[in-house]
């Protein structure tokens, strides 16, 4: 099976094997198969969060899980489950069109549902595990489901037990959500801030805060369809105060967020783009021109192209600042353990 048209950075790759699971019961059935042995395989959401670094030697399992449903209520929450398969934005729509609050800040994330608590997507504010109850995933080592609630996930900043010890074991069939019956938009991020000032709106509706996120989204962030792409490319990275202090000696403007317990996330983009590498192209991978943290696929890259202009600018930006970058999406080869 081809990969390219399965990843959002227009990646080349070729797996073994191709299944598509729409039923999480599908899975125990190709597990008892004589050729699922023991390769590796690769549970994939919208491929919107991956590098396909050549070909793939196992069973890649393309979830297409479906379903929305509002599962529950008690007087604080609203408990809406979706199959891991769901489409993120249009579930997040979904949501809104019910009346329902507490997702739109993650508007316009490309991807699924499914693969949304692996990296803990945030934008704008917020974090999935801030509106998370619990997830069911099934085993690919038995078939087996299990239940992850919130604190067997270990989230952290664009991070979770299934990018860490977890990691290739699980297929997630569905997410339940619970979703705050006493909305209050979150607002405190300046961008969102003045996007709603602009369109005059003082007090937001769930609604007029999606619509102000996607369009934002659609200024900075090069559209996957036109563009391949695999949002951010490197995580903001945390350092000390003393490292911040240091920083910001030097360079008073760095943009940085303080974090509890210590320490601040700097800005990758920020010093991704004063090393000029925003708008500059390696061989055919660009640092995007808007938004210098997406690395853009300007046609016919490869992994190879990819890692090699993540490497030139992760050691310009480590020679001028001292800070080391770490790549965001997951890498996918037959190297991987
Ligand atoms: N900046 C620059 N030059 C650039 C890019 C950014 O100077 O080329 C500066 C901006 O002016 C701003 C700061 O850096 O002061 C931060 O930029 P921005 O607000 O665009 O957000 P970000 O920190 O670069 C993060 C997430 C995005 C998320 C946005 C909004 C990560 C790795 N990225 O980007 O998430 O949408 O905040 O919340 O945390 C993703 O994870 O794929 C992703 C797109």
């Amino acid at each position: 099976a081809d990969l390219a048209a399965l990843n959002t950075f227009g990646l080349p790759g070729r797996a073994a094997h191709l299944a598509v699971i729409e039923h999480s019961e599908q899975l125990a059935a190709l597990l008892a198969r004589p050729d699922w042995g023991d390769a590796p395989s690769l549970v994939l959401g919208g491929g919107s969060n991956i590098v396909v670094d050549g070909d793939f030697p196992g069973w890649v399992l393309q979830v297409a899980i479906r379903g929305r449903e509002l599962a529950g209520e008690d007087e604080d929450f609203r408990y809406v489950r979706a199959g891991g398969g769901e489409n993120w934005h249009d579930f997040v729509r979904w949501t809104l069109a019910q009346g329902w609050g507490g997702l739109e800040n993650l508007s316009l994330i490309p991807g699924t549902v499914g693969a949304a608590p692996i990296q803990n997507i945030g934008a704008y504010g917020l974090e999935l595990e801030a509106r998370f109850d619990h997830l069911e995933a099934v085993s690919l080592a038995d078939g087996r489901a299990r239940r992850f609630d919130a604190a067997d996930c270990g989230f952290g900043y664009r991070d979770s037990v299934f990018k860490r010890g977890e990691a290739g074991r699980w297929l997630i069939a569905s997410v339940t959500f619970r979703l705050p019956r006493r909305w209050r938009p979150v607002t405190h991020y300046a961008d969102v801030a003045a996007e709603l000032a602009a369109r005059d709106i003082g007090v937001p509706t769930p609604l007029d805060v999606s619509d102000a996120v996607v369009a934002i989204r659609r200024r900075k962030l090069p559209d996957p369809a036109v563009l391949g792409n695999a949002g951010s490319f490197f995580k903001n990275p945390r350092v000390d105060d003393a490292t911040l202090a240091r920083l910001q000696a030097a360079h008073p403007g760095l943009p940085h967020y303080s974090q509890p317990g210590g320490g601040a996330k700097i800005a990758a983009g920020w010093l991704i783009d004063q090393c000029g590498w925003k708008g500059r192209d390696l061989g055919p991978v660009g640092c995007f021109e808007r938004q210098a943290l997406v690395l853009v696929n300007r046609g016919g890259a490869n992994g190879a192209d990819v890692r090699r202009a993540a490497e030139a600018i992760r050691a310009d930006v480590a020679a001028r600042f001292g800070v080391e970058l770490e790549p965001e999406p997951v890498f996918v080869s037959a190297r991987r353990e």
